[in-house]
């Protein structure tokens, strides 16, 4: 009952005190903080705009939002406040969204100004605000918004961050527009220079936005949209594009505590956004945000206690974007060869042997996180400390992400083994985001497991073993080869023929198991269909292979969907069959038991290779 209900609070990522016995950690690690924390009292409120000189000191609410969604929260965290200085990097995103980077960039610089966020200039060189965090470049992107879009759109976007419809405060826009005389001194030195059209235009939407309420939550769901590529966590809608993102975090970075940027961003390290009514976010790109409000305000008009939650938070759990000597996951997951992995293939003896002796010069790696720089490194010396190498099988299912730059590097690396004759398969494409492109430009198999067939039969091909049987007498069957012609006729006798048109089904997954088929023609796939949507190839065996060896020796149910691939002779011997051998004939009986002894040893070998092979180091 608890494990569900964690279960259900995690989806609805309500986080309520957790019952009975079993308390959360992140939720006592808040309210430890915010019970601290909470006794900071220096500071003082803003006093120029009246409305929010009229706060109680002492709210102080927190919350930290993940980015799959989890919100986490302590104190006053739903208690509204205005936006006032975080609306910034909101319009400035909608901006270079709806405009594009170049545009903007001819209206608004990236350089922190060292001024503090009210200052009346704009950078000498060029003429234009510094950056977007500073009001002058704030007001140049809501009077750029303003060209392209009613305040209504900017509303909806904003309520695209935080996943819900926000509101204005219309007693807090006001109290602005009635003495924002200094805003208004910015928007006119903005239209004398030439960056905007009309200054009076420009500073109510700018007014507008500042008034937008929020609460902690709301607010760390934003920085959490903003640490996820623009993508919401809980509604997956993307409020803008990640490239957008990026530039929004940079400048966060480096102007958006404004004079107090530089401390900031050595002691604390996460791209952040303070706001004049007390708001605070900062945000760990691909990780979560944290979002505060407490309205004392220190001298650079960052909230006092909000500043003190996210430094403390960043120093405790290393939330600093630089991390001295940090290093990723390997990005080789693992590395076999084919001595130890094999397909699901049912191979004939000599194919086994061949295998046995050439599989270490095919190898099967299996990549993780991100295909770039790295991965294509350490993948080159892998296979130049390979030596001779005939096949190369790239299980790329674990990718996260495929930079531009790593997939032409890997191209290049594939280019070059194919012209040294390895046979190069990449496989597990189908769920990487942009896997389509790598497969279109260097081919892929729908599974690993075809992509290691393939690279077997290659292996086997070059060893010069003949193309696989499709047809053998049953009196020369492998699995009745062995016996003495006395006990295979008296086995024989038991056995019925069966024939299958290509693609019939000759087992039903479910149905009742408790026949041996010993296949004499054709090739059939076992197929796991209990996910419809991925069926798995459980085995392929093929004319001369034997398969049922589980369900004549258990009975039960069939795991797993026997088709025929091929026009398909099959020979059955059943339970009551064995039965009556083992009456009959207990020579020949045991016989078979030491046939299918051998077959189900030499699957466990195989399959405690694979386990071992993949589990190591
Ligand atoms: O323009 C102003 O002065 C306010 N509407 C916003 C300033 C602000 O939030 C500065 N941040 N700490």
């Amino acid at each position: 009952m608890q494990v569900e209900s964690r279960i259900e609070r995690i989806e609805e990522t309500q986080p309520e005190r957790a019952a009975g016995s079993f308390r959360c950690p992140i939720e006592d690690l808040l309210d430890d903080l915010h019970e601290r924390l909470g006794r900071l009292d220096d500071g003082g409120l803003p006093t120029y705009i009246p409305e929010l000189a009229d706060v109680d000191p002492s709210l102080f609410g927190i919350a930290v939002a993940t980015v799959d969604g989890a919100v986490y929260e302590a104190g006053d965290s739903r208690v509204g406040f205005t936006l006032q200085s975080v609306s910034k990097p909101l319009t400035y995103a909608l901006a270079l969204d709806v405009l594009g980077a170049e545009a903007v960039g001819t209206r608004i610089g990236v350089e922190p100004s060292g001024d503090a966020f009210n200052s009346i200039a704009l950078a000498p060189e060029t003429g234009i605000p510094s950056n977007a965090m500073v009001n002058a470049g704030a007001i140049a992107a809501s009077s750029l918004v303003a060209g392209a879009a009613p305040f209504a759109a900017v509303l909806d976007a904003y309520g695209g961050f935080a996943g819900r419809g926000l509101e204005v405060d219309e007693a807090v826009f006001e109290s602005e527009r009635a003495t924002g005389h200094r805003n208004r001194a910015i928007a006119h030195l903005l239209r004398t220079f030439g960056v905007i059209g009309d200054p009076d235009v420009a500073v109510e939407r700018y007014f507008r936005q500042c008034a937008v309420l929020v609460d902690c939550r709301d607010l760390a769901l934003v920085g959490a949209t903003l640490a996820n590529g623009g993508v919401h966590p809980l509604t997956g809608a993307a409020a803008v594009r990640p490239e957008v993102v990026r530039q929004v975090l940079s400048v966060m970075a480096s102007c958006g505590m404004y004079d107090g940027a530089g401390a900031w961003m050595s002691a604390v390290g996460l791209p952040a956004k303070s706001g004049v009514s007390g708001g605070i976010l900062a945000v760990l790109p691909g990780r979560l945000a944290v979002a505060c409000y407490s309205p004392l305000l220190d001298g650079h008009g960052n909230s006092v206690r909000g500043a003190a939650v996210c430094r403390e938070l960043s120093e405790r759990f290393g939330l600093h974007l630089v991390r001295p000597g940090e290093r990723q996951a390997s990005p080789i997951r693992s590395a076999v060869d084919l001595t130890a992995v094999r397909s699901k293939r049912v191979r004939t003896l000599e194919e086994r042997e061949a295998l046995a002796e050439l599989g270490s010069r095919a190898v099967v790696v299996e990549l993780q996180g991100d295909l770039g720089f790295e991965a294509v490194e350490q993948l080159n010396r892998l296979v130049r400390a390979a030596g001779r190498l005939e096949a190369l099988v790239l299980d790329l299912g674990r990718v996260a992400r495929i930079d531009p730059g790593g997939h032409v590097l890997l191209g290049e690396l594939v280019a070059s083994l194919r012209d040294a004759a390895v046979d190069v398969r990449l496989a597990g494409l189908g769920t990487v985001p942009d896997g389509a492109s790598l497969t279109a430009s260097l081919g892929g198999a729908s599974s690993t497991d075809l992509a290691v067939e393939a690279c077997e039969t290659t292996l086997v091909e070059r060893a010069g073993i003949g193309t696989p049987v499709t047809e053998t007498e049953l009196a020369e069957h492998p699995f009745l080869a062995r016996l003495t012609e006395l006990d295979r006729a008296a086995v024989i006798r038991h056995l019925v023929p069966r024939r299958y048109a290509a693609g019939a089904t000759i087992a039903r997954q479910g149905a009742r198991a408790d026949d041996l088929f010993v296949v004499t023609r054709g090739l059939v796939n076992v197929v796991d269909d209990s996910e419809p949507d991925a069926p798995r190839r459980a085995a392929t065996v093929p004319a001369g292979g034997v398969f049922g060896e589980i369900g004549i020796a258990l009975g039960g149910r069939r795991t797993a969907t026997v088709l025929a691939d091929t026009d398909v002779d099959v020979h059955v011997l059943d339970r009551r069959g064995l039965a009556a051998l083992r009456q009959g004939h207990p020579r020949a009986y045991a016989a078979v038991l030491e046939e299918l002894l051998t077959g189900l040893a030499l699957t466990a070998t195989r399959l405690d290779r694979e386990v071992a092979a993949l589990t190591a180091g």
